[in-house]
Parts: structure tokens; sequence; C-alpha cells
């Protein structure tokens, strides 16, 4: 929460004022199939074969993005460099980092160094990568439910606050830069699909996945005091007794096998951080937030049909709490939710509201929209031209 303020100050205090927040628009409607200036492509699919050798799974993505992996990874430096000058943090990254690989779980060690070796990027550079999203990830997740009890769960990816704000072109660095690293990934196990996801090309741990009619899962940042970010530190250090926040997703979206397993697994394992995960389920009812401290599940919410809750929804703050004034994607999006009506909730209308501003902003990096049902995924890049909230 303090280092939210803090950037959202230090932020506010060098872009545009026109735009003072709450900055919100009509919900909109009518925008799907995707369309117009707010949609800037579809996802290209890839398979990752969980039988190969982790070394070698993310051989063919790499091979396609590793252009684009290096641009964002020379920004990254370039950033550091702004903010300690000297070039020390360069340093510590080239020395530092690449031992720190083997202090991380199997198998996401060996998969970094194979993106490493892939890629031509040195180790310390593909760890810090790896790291960076466990930190800055400002988000706005759903589930719903339709009249036929179905479960639609969707979200936006916001990403790159605080991350050099370019001026001239009135957008984030490295959300620009994050965009032609978007993929979708299909997780093959003997030739048949465990789950997919939407990834960032050289990143191992999951933000968004569907392991096919059993449940859909989303990961949002919690900015918070009790924890904070002292576990990632200890860890660093040598204490290492919590999971990475988006290892573990990974880990259930490849490995739990029901709804409930995936619900204790999230809610009992030991964090390095605190963190928001949006889970549905495949039957109606099934849908909760997991509201995490690094050793608890705090307040759960869970979706509720008899009682009028037909839909959960996070962004970056406690639901029993007031989101931050200055950054309320909450209410607009809980306002067209409300709108929209549980008759007329689909893929088409949660799409509209995902791409309502100010829950559709300047970070936003891709929308996906998944329906555990089908076992579908289908997510796209996306843009917002101005007038447009910085986050
Ligand atoms: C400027 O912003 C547009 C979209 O807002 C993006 O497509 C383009 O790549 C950006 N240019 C740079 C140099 O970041
Ligand atoms: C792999 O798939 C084949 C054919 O679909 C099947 O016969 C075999 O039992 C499967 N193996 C495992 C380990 O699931
Ligand atoms: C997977 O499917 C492809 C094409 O359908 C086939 O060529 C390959 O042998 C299969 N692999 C396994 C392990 O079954
Ligand atoms: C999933 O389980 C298998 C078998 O126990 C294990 O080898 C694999 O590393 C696990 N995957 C993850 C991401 O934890
Ligand atoms: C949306 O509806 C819910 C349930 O009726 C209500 O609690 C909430 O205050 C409404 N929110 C907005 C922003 O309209
Ligand atoms: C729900 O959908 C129907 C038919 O598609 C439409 O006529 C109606 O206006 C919609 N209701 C709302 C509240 O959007
Ligand atoms: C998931 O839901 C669909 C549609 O309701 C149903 O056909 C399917 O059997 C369910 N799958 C499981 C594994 O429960």
């Amino acid at each position: 929460m303090f280092l939210r303020v803090v950037c959202v100050f230090c932020v506010f205090s060098c872009v545009s004022m026109q735009y003072v927040p709450p900055f919100t628009e009509d919900c909109r409607t009518g925008m799907y199939p995707p369309n117009g200036p707010t949609f800037k492509g579809a996802v290209t699919w890839y398979t990752v074969d969980l039988d190969l050798l982790p070394s070698k799974r993310w051989t063919e993505i790499i091979t396609d993005k590793k252009n684009e992996l290096i641009n964002m990874v020379q920004a990254i430096k370039d950033l550091a460099d702004e903010f300690v000058p000297s070039g020390r943090l360069e340093e510590l990254i080239d020395k530092a980092l690449p031992l720190m690989v083997d202090t991380l779980p199997y198998p996401f060690n060996e998969e970094i160094k194979g993106i490493a070796a892939a890629s031509g990027v040195p180790l310390g550079e593909v760890v810090l990568f790896n790291i960076f999203y466990e930190i800055f990830t400002v988000c706005t997740s759903l589930v719903a439910e339709d009249p036929d009890g179905n479960l639609i769960h969707a979200r936006n990816l916001d990403f790159g606050l605080f991350m050099g704000w370019d001026i001239k072109n009135q957008s984030w660095v490295i959300t620009e830069l994050l965009k032609p690293l978007v993929v979708n990934v299909d997780f093959r196990r003997n030739n048949s699909t465990v789950f997919q996801s939407t990834n960032f090309a050289g990143y191992v741990g999951m933000l968004t996945g569907v392991r096919p009619y059993m449940f859909t899962l989303t990961m949002n940042e919690r900015f918070s005091l009790d924890g904070g970010y002292i576990g990632i530190l200890e860890w660093i250090l040598g204490k290492r007794d919590g999971v990475w926040m988006s290892f573990l997703t990974r880990s259930v979206l490849e490995n739990a096998t029901s709804y409930a397993e995936a619900k204790k697994l999230l809610s009992d394992t030991k964090l390095l951080a605190p963190a928001y995960f949006i889970l549905g389920g495949n039957q109606s009812g099934e849908a909760c937030i997991i509201t995490r401290s690094r050793t608890h599940n705090l307040n759960p919410l869970e979706l509720d049909v008899q009682h009028g809750r037909w839909y959960v929804l996070e962004t970056n703050y406690d639901h029993w709490k007031m989101p931050l004034f200055l950054d309320d994607r909450r209410t607009p999006a809980m306002k067209c939710m409300n709108q929209t009506t549980q008759a007329n909730v689909s893929i088409k209308t949660v799409y509209d509201v995902l791409s309502t501003k100010p829950v559709l902003n300047k970070l936003t990096t891709y929308t996906t929209l998944m329906e555990v049902s089908k076992g579908k995924l289908e997510s796209y890049i996306r843009a917002c031209p101005n007038p447009c909230m910085p986050w």
C-alpha cells in the first residue's frame, strides 16, 4: 500500500493533470469481437511440451521472441541505471542473480537456464525478468456466473507502473515493450492439454490460466505492509521457507486436479509475499477471492448466487476496504457489471466491462477471457488512446 501510494504520487506529479481521477466513462458496449483503437491484435498460440526436459521446453517460443526479450531486458537495465547511475545495480544483476537461479525450485531453475541459453540473454537478467512480475503487477480480475451456471473468468493485466513514463508518446515504456512478448501457451503432456495460459515469453511463472473443465486462476498483486517484500529479501539472503507466488500458480495449474485442491493449495501454502488469487471452478457457485498474507487466507469471499452475489471481482485492494481514491478501478468495474446484470453476462459483455476506462488504462497489456466449461481461453493485446488514465 505504501509503495503504491509513493508510486502514484511520483507518477502523478509527472503526468498531465487533465485526467484527474476518478476519470470514468460510460460502460462500453459492442466492443466484442475486439475491434477499434483499444484492440491491438489477437495473441499467438504456442505449445509447451511438458514431456521435454525443462531446459528445452521454451526453445520454440524464445527463438521467436528473442529480439523482443532482448529489448525488454535492455529497457529494464536502462531504468536500473537511471535509478542507481553508478552501474552498480547492473553489476549486481550480472554477478549475484545468476547464483540465485540454483536456489529456485525445479523445474523453474532449469527452465530459466534454458531460456537464457536459447535467447543469449545473460542468466542474471532472465532471473531479474522473472522476479520482476512478482512485484509490480496491477490488474482487474473477475469471475461471473451466467444464468445457466457457466462460469466466466476474465482479467486485464496491467503492468509497468513506475517504469518510465514516455512523455512524448504518453505511454509507459515497459508496458509497450511487454505487448509483443504476450503469448498464449498450451501446456501438453502425452500430447494432450493439461492447462493453458496467457504469458510473457521468458517468464516461467503464471499469472492467468485455465485447467480445462476443472478451474481457472488469475493472480493480482497485493500491496501490503503485513509481510510486504521482506520474504523476497529473505530468500535472496538465504532464508527460504516460502513459495514464490507465481510459481505456486504454475504448480497449481499444472498439478492440481480439482477446484477444491487448487483452493486448498492457494489458501494454505506459505508464500514469500502477499497476493490475491482469483479462482473459479467448473460448477455453479465455485468462485472465490483468496486474499493472502504470507501465511493465511484472510476473509475469503465466495460466490453466493442465491444471495445476489453472482460475480466476484478483485483489483489490488482488500475487498473489505475502500480502494485508494486515486486508483479506483473496482467501483467502475462493479458499476458496469451491475449494469450488465446476470441475465446478460457473457464473454462479450465481460469484455465490454474490461474495455471501460479506467478499468482499461495505459498500463493494460492484455485482456484474457476464459470459459472453463468449454475449456476455452482467448486473449487480446490492448491499447488505451487518449484521453486515458495512466493507471
Ligand atoms: C508509442 O505508443 C504506441 C501506442 O500508444 C505504441 O504502439 C508505440 O510502440 C509507442 N512507441 C514507443 C517508441 O514506445
Ligand atoms: C498417452 O496417450 C496414449 C494415447 O493417447 C495412451 O494410450 C497412453 O496411455 C497415455 N500415456 C499416459 C502416461 O498417460
Ligand atoms: C503427438 O501427436 C503428434 C501428431 O498428432 C504425433 O506425431 C506424435 O507422435 C505424438 N506424440 C506422442 C508422444 O504421442
Ligand atoms: C508437477 O508434478 C510433477 C510430478 O510430481 C513434477 O515433476 C513437476 O515438477 C510438477 N510441476 C510443477 C510446476 O511444480
Ligand atoms: C453492485 O451491486 C452490488 C450487489 O448488489 C452492490 O453491493 C454494489 O454496491 C454495487 N456496486 C456498484 C458500484 O454499483
Ligand atoms: C440484455 O440483452 C438483451 C438481448 O440481447 C437486450 O435486449 C437487453 O437490453 C440487455 N439488457 C441489459 C440490461 O443490457
Ligand atoms: C464442466 O462443466 C461442463 C458444463 O457444465 C460439464 O459438461 C462438464 O462435465 C464439467 N466437467 C467436469 C469435469 O465436471
